[in-house]
């Protein structure tokens, strides 16, 4: 796909918000997105732009850090070894994926699967701000340090930030390991122990009080 050549300027976040803002509808956004040539490197990377899926009526939004490879491949998040694994754990705890949305902070995958630069993070905020501001999600469910960070800042730890429902803008959110991380530990692994508490504790806090 062509772009801007390497070492051209990111697009400001604000220049990206205010072609989200624009948007009214899931789909004029997931046309936009597509056309997104705000990351230089990332346009070079990506075979496609993983919008995501938003299935009407999901009262949360589950949020990773950035695509991979199969993801790339099909145009739909959380479809790889991750993906998988996270279907298997929403199940245990009684959550059903096709009734979830699932968006990435950055929606086009990086070469090697790196971490986003902050730049395309903050590029990028804009398509998902949008997204979240048209879910209007009750709560939030973060999925690793990246998207952690995103909402809560670089100031917390992934694991103190566990286990606490926190107040933001767009939700409330609760944060927990990456699915790659509880693959990379095992099944007896800790992250694994704890994605399944919280994925507990957030199908508690669906059914409500
Ligand atoms: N990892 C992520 O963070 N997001 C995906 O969509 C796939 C893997």
């Amino acid at each position: 796909m062509s772009g801007p050549a390497a070492g051209s300027a990111y697009d400001s976040p604000a220049a990206v918000a205010a072609r989200a803002a624009a948007c009214r509808t899931w789909s004029e956004l997931a046309d936009a997105a597509r056309r997104c040539t705000a990351c230089p490197d990332l346009v070079r990377s990506r075979s496609t732009v993983v919008v995501g899926d938003a299935p009407a009526g999901s009262r949360v939004v589950f949020v990773g850090e950035a695509p991979g490879a199969e993801e790339d491949a099909t145009g739909r998040p959380f479809v790889g070894r991750s993906g998988r694994l996270l279907d298997e754990l929403l199940a245990e705890a009684g959550l059903d994926r096709a009734g979830v949305a699932v968006l990435n902070i950055v929606k086009c995958r990086p070469a090697g699967n790196r971490t986003p630069r902050a730049a395309e993070t903050a590029s990028c905020s804009g398509w998902l701000n949008r997204q979240l501001g048209m879910l209007a999600p009750e709560f939030i469910f973060t999925l690793g340090l990246s998207a952690m960070k995103h909402f809560l800042g670089g100031g917390l730890s992934l694991a103190s930030a566990r286990g606490t429902v926190h107040e933001v803008p767009a939700g409330r959110l609760v944060a927990t390991y990456h699915p790659s991380a509880a693959l990379r530990f095992g099944p007896l692994g800790a992250p694994r122990t704890a994605l399944r508490e919280d994925l507990a504790t957030l199908a508690e806090l669906l059914a409500g009080p």
